[in-house]
This record gives C-alpha cells, structure tokens and sequence, in this order.
C-alpha cells in the first residue's frame, strides 16, 4: 500500500493535546504517512505553549487570531486559509479533532474540495443545540462531512448510528486525551516543572472556566461560591489558571484576585497543569478536556455545566454535574471535602475515556482504509 499524505489541522489548546499523539505516532511511521500539521491559531499564545509541550511545529500557520473575535471571524477566516491550504497540498485525508471552530471550518474546506475528512474524538453529544454552544453544532456539522468518525466510546458511537452514519465508517478508539495524558506522566518523572502557588495548605481545588454559556454572570456564581468555600475552609487554598479570554478574565479578576489564598495564574502548559491536577483535592471545571484527564489521577470533577456530552464520567461515579448555581457549589464542594466516602467512591475509578492506544487505532484504520 502506498504512503497516504495526512494533513492535521490544529486551532486550539484542546486540539493541540488531542492531535500531538496523532501526529507523533504518524511521524514515527513514515513509510505510511507524510503528515502536514497546520494551524489556523485560532488560539496564539495557548497554542504555543501546547506545541511547544510536545515539540510539535506547524508547518502552515494561518494566524487569525484577534482579541474578542467573533464566531464568524474565526469562521470565515479559518475556512479561507485552509481552503487555500487544502488546494496547494492536496492531502489524502485530512484530520480534525472534536468540536472548535477551527475543527468545522477544517472538514468543511476539505469537502470543498472532495478530500475526506477523518473526525477523531467524533459522536460526542449532549442533545442540546446550544450547549456548549456552538460546540454542540459545530460537531453536529462535522460528522456530516466526514468520511471516517472515530468516536471515544461506544455511547459517542451510538449517537453517531442514531444520526444514520455508516457502521462500517465509524471505530471506538479511546480519545487521544488519555495517550497525551500517558506520554505526560511517563516524562513528568525528569521534569523540573514548578507552580507558583501562594499558599502550601493541605487541600487544594483546581477551577477552571471558558465555555461560552458560563461567561458573565454564571462564572461570576462560580467565584462567589469558591469565596464561601474559602471562608468555611481555613485549611483549602484555590489555584484557577485563567483562560486569555477577555470575556473570562473581565469577571475572574476582580471577584478574585486579593483573596490571599487564591492563586490566579496564566494558562498553565500541558506538563504544569497535570502538575496542578495531580496536587488538587478536587477540580471544578467546565472544560471538556479536563473531565477526561481528572479520572486518570484519581481526581473527582465537579462540573460546572448544565449538560455534558460526557456522561461517561458520571456515570463511572468520577464526576458529577454542579452548574453554576452558587448553592449547588458549594454543597457538592462541602460534601467532598466534609465525607471521607463520597469522596474515595469518587477517586477510585477507572477511566472510561480511553486506554492511551487511540492515536494507533486511529492511523491504522487510515492506512487500511480503501481509497
Ligand atoms: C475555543 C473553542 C472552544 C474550546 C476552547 C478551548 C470555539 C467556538 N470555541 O473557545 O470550543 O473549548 O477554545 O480553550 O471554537 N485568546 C488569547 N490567546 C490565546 C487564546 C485565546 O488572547 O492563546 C483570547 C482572544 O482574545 C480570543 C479569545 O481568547 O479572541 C477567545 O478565543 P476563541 O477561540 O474565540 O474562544 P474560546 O473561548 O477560547
Ligand atoms: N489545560 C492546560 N492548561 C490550563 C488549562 C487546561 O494545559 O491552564 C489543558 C487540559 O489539561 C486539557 C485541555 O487543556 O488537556 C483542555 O482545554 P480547554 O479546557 O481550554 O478546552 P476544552 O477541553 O473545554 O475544549
């Protein structure tokens, strides 16, 4: 069989962990593949400080980023570039991960252009259009465009059946989460990494918070309530590093920033912030990314959403749905902290997101998939 010409697309942090495992098992098989990764930068400095992680370097760069851009300016602006890019490359398949903007406009160019898309991290739903928004649609849209779904687990499949995809195009991997998550752990070992944490109390939460729906008002519900927590808890310090988004960080700062047990730091790279998951007692968190990764290190997850498409976490008893509700915070949080059982019955479970093998499962069925 020959050599096929994968071509990986890249906007935001979450994309860069995802694909990194991707594109490194490519690049160790180059009788197989020739990998171009492109990125649109939806996402700069974050981005950088993904790459850098796993010494990844694009070799198109489309650098669209703007302060407060808006949907469409990431739309129409990713969709050009890597239009463009499609065209001068002429790849055999081209990869998208999950649910950005970047990942749409991605799979979009390449229909355009009759390449088939593959869709890692595919079948992900929560049933509800504008949760996340526009998260829920863009993926929606994408798996309608690709060739090859590669769902995380067997209820991302039947969503994807559900919607009438082909059987025979679709194949459980894992999500590539866990095998950067692995790839991490394995070099923490010799890593001189640091955070710069205030305080050194005996136990720590890990916040964070960026999904659309959440800014404003419901962000701010959740710094009021890490603000009673602190209060009640003399012994708990908070480490949020916060999102660049100016939309986040216009209501973080201010609720936050003089609390003299609470860290507010930049966004932490991948090795620091596995770092920080590691330390914490308990993570609050709306990102997707972080609700798979926390069951690995044994750390319960308190969502801040109304709605997950990964319900796989609850379900294995590592996560429960919070909100943003301030009273639901802080019960869920007390709880956890005040009784002992709820909390080993939430930290001792298996991951249910992947066994750090999906980027092979992914290239295999690439490379044996008749074109
Ligand atoms: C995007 C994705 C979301 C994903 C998240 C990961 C869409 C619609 N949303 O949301 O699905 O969960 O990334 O974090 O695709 N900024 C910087 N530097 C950076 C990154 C962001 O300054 O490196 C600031 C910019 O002002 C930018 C703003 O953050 O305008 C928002 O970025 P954007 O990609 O539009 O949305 P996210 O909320 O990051
Ligand atoms: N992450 C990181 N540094 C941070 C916050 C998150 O490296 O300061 C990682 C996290 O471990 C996960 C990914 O970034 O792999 C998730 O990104 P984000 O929450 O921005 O996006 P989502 O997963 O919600 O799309």
């Amino acid at each position: 069989m020959s050599q096929k010409k994968l071509m990986v697309i890249i906007g935001t942090r979450p994309e860069a962990v995802k694909l990194a495992p991707v594109i490194f098992a490519a690049r160790a098989l180059p009788d197989r593949f020739k990998v171009t990764v492109v990125r649109t930068s939806q996402h700069k400095e974050m981005l950088d400080q993904m790459m850098k992680v796993f010494d990844i370097e694009a070799d198109i760069d489309l650098d669209i980023m703007q302060a407060n851009q808006d949907l469409v300016h990431v739309t129409n602006a990713s969709l050009r570039g890597l239009y463009d890019a499609i065209e001068s490359h002429r790849p055999d398949w081209v990869i998208v991960q999950g649910d950005t903007t970047t990942t749409f406009a991605g799979a979009l160019a390449a229909f355009y252009h009759k390449i088939p898309v593959a869709h890692v991290e595919a079948g992900l739903r929560t049933g509800d259009r504008y949760q996340p928004f526009p998260e829920e649609i863009n993926r929606s849209l994408t798996a309608r465009l690709a060739e090859m779904h590669f769902p995380p687990t067997e209820g991302a499949k039947q969503n994807l059946l559900r919607e009438g995809i082909d059987p025979s195009k679709i194949l459980v991997t894992g999500n590539t989460s866990i095998d950067a998550l692995l790839w991490i752990l394995e070099r923490k070992g010799k890593s001189e990494t640091k955070l710069d944490i205030k305080t050194d109390k005996p136990r720590n939460i890990l916040v964070t918070a960026h999904r659309r729906e959440n800014q404003g008002e419901p962000i701010g519900n959740v710094c009021r309530a890490l603000l009673e927590i602190l209060d009640r808890y003399p012994d708990v310090e908070v480490t949020f590093p916060v999102h660049l988004s100016p939309r986040v960080r216009e209501t973080v700062m201010p609720l936050l920033g003089q609390h003299s047990r609470v860290s507010l730091l930049e966004p932490l790279d991948y090795e620091e912030f596995v770092l920080a998951m590691d330390k914490a007692t308990l993570i609050l968190t709306d990102s997707g990314g972080v609700q798979e990764e926390a069951p690995s290190l044994g750390k319960p997850v308190l969502v801040l959403r109304e709605s997950t498409e990964r319900p796989e976490a609850a379900a294995a008893g590592a996560a429960i749905l919070v909100g943003t509700d301030r009273a639901c915070i802080v019960d869920a949080v007390s709880n956890l902290l005040d009784n002992q059982d709820a909390y080993n019955a939430m930290s001792q479970v298996i991951n249910p997101f992947g066994d750090g093998h999906a980027a092979e499962r992914i290239l295999d069925a690439l490379f044996m998939y008749p074109t």
